[in-house]
């Protein structure tokens, strides 16, 4: 029997983008386009243009620039957002516009407030629509497994008849099993007998932990396009892992008889790009990439190993791209070797950039016995996260801190404000909480500061700090920053002052216009 194609769907740079946290700017966003290119995913979610305007821009940019998959952006069943949608896809050579409407009686009655006749009546004008502007339409019932399967295959069909190529089912929620999932795309098919005709995708989301068994059983019955994230980022507990999808369906090709486009040797580098880009961590036993997906501890196991890898690997590391972890960096190492494990880690950089980590690299070995892997990426994401010097709005200029068990911590900061001099002191619980109150006497104190983390990057005392921070503004906009350093109080200075510059940047940018 001829083996059917899957088509994998990437919306790492939409719904993936809608993690906590997750924020990526548009050259950002290009880079892990290009590298999902090369990863050979068929159809790119590059974005939801009617969001933002940043959003239009990097859907703009990514059509423009990205060759091979299909480009396509998501659009709600109204006029405005397909017509933007297809403003910022029209330059792709192989666009695609995906519109959407909730389907469920929960969305329809409280979020949508309309009939399921309005609804198919949005979903019918939406779809033809798009279809004026491109051959290549999406529709997608949303929150479909909360819906009645049969008001389900009616929508569909009205889609399919108004001109929908790619029909997806999402579990928008994460609350199919995997065996009622498949079981609804197999009713699909029987009921609505002209989704043959078209492809049927879903989209699975993770609420339970069912994100990738739920897309696997679509499969199953039948469906070719799987939609889903790199590491599984995604609005909430996120989306199915694509790399762990593609992993099952080519190590267990005997069960699945299905063909990908993908290069799993590209795998390892563009779930390490999106950790690095995102600042979402890859837990270190997930599945295909995390650190101990290969890593064997028990003795038993290592025997094993030493005798025949087969007796525990069922993939080889080197298929999806892990090259295992035997560079050492130290202060004698050069660019030739930090730029070799960078790239391995996804980052792709010029030499200017090269230059500052190897620098930053030297100066911490010459402080530390030993630079670790983890420390070198620390750095990059730091250096390559750095605002330009126009986009500094305030600087840290110095600070002094005292602090002790017997005392109220208390700083002082002095801050280039706008170019102006300005001096506060602050007392908090600890030192980092003495240096954040003075600083907020000299910023707008409409924003925010509702997320702070800290870690230590690799064992020791000495360890380099990693600080990530979280902002609001009065209207709810959200600006994450990171900084790392030796110091903690500095990384942490660093950090608040990083994102209080994102939050005026993005003022200028957007609030200026209005
Ligand atoms: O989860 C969802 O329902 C979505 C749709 C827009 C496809 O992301
Ligand atoms: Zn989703």
């Amino acid at each position: 029997m001829e083996k059917r194609k899957i088509i994998i769907f990437d919306t790492t740079l939409r719904d993936g983008e809608q993690s906590p946290g997750a924020s990526l700017k548009d050259n950002e966003k290009l880079v892990i386009a290009h590298q999902l290119a090369r990863l050979g995913v068929d159809v790119i979610e590059a974005g939801f243009p009617i969001a933002s305007d940043g959003d239009f821009e990097a859907v703009k940019l990514v059509a423009q620039n990205v060759k091979g998959p299909i480009i396509c952006g998501l659009a709600r069943t109204n006029e405005a957002d397909v017509d933007r949608c297809w403003e910022a896809v029209k330059h792709a050579a192989r666009p695609r516009i995906h519109t959407f409407i909730a389907t469920s009686k929960v969305h329809l009655e409280e979020k949508l407030k309309m009939t399921p006749a309005e609804v198919i009546k949005r979903t019918v004008n939406a779809v033809k629509r798009a279809k004026s502007y491109c051959a290549d339409v999406e529709f997608s019932p949303e929150d479909a497994t909360r819906t009645g399967q049969d008001y389900m295959c009616d929508v569909v069909r009205a889609a399919i008849e108004a001109g929908a190529t790619t029909i997806n089912i999402p579990d928008t929620v994460g609350y199919a099993e995997p065996q009622e999932f498949g079981d609804r795309i197999r009713y699909l098919f029987k009921k609505v007998p002209e989704a043959r005709k078209v492809v049927v995708s879903v989209h699975c989301h993770n609420d339970l932990g069912n994100a990738v068994a739920n897309s696997l059983a679509a499969i199953e019955a039948g469906a070719t396009q799987i939609e889903g994230c790199i590491n599984g980022i995604g609005e909430r507990a996120g989306n199915a892992a694509l790399e762990e999808i593609i992993m099952n369906l080519i190590t267990r090709k005997d069960y699945y008889n299905v063909t990908l486009n993908i290069k799993t040797r590209e795998i390892f580098k563009t779930s390490r790009l999106v950790s690095n880009l995102t600042g979402i961590e890859v837990q270190r036993n997930k599945a295909v990439v995390g650190m101990n997906a290969f890593a064997h501890e028990a003795g038993i196991h290592q025997h094993g190993i030493l005798q025949n890898k087969r007796t525990y690997e069922i993939m080889k590391p080197e298929e999806v791209g892990w090259t295992g972890d035997n560079l050492v960096i130290g202060k004698h190492s050069g660019k030739h070797a930090v730029t070799a494990l960078l790239e391995e880690e996804g980052f792709q950089l010029d030499q200017n950039l090269i230059s500052q980590i190897t620098a930053r690299i030297k100066e911490l070995a010459d402080k530390e016995k030993s630079v670790e892997r983890e420390d070198v990426i620390a750095i990059a994401r730091d250096i390559t996260h750095q605002l330009s010097e126009e986009e500094q709005f305030v600087k840290l200029e110095e600070f002094t801190v005292t602090t002790g068990s017997a005392m109220t911590p208390t700083a002082s900061v002095k801050l280039r404000v706008y170019g102006d001099l300005k001096i506060a002191a602050g007392i908090g619980d600890g030192p980092i909480d003495a240096v954040s109150n003075a600083i907020w006497q000299m910023v707008d104190p409409s924003l925010k500061l509702v997320d702070y983390h800290l870690k230590a990057i690799t064992g020791g005392t000495d360890a380099l700090a990693d600080v990530s921070i979280k902002l609001i503004d009065a209207n709810q906009n959200t600006f994450m920053a990171r900084a790392v350093d030796e110091d903690v109080i500095r990384a942490s200075a660093k950090a608040i002052i990083k994102g209080i510059n994102k939050a005026l940047n993005y003022r200028e940018r957007f609030q200026t216009q209005e």
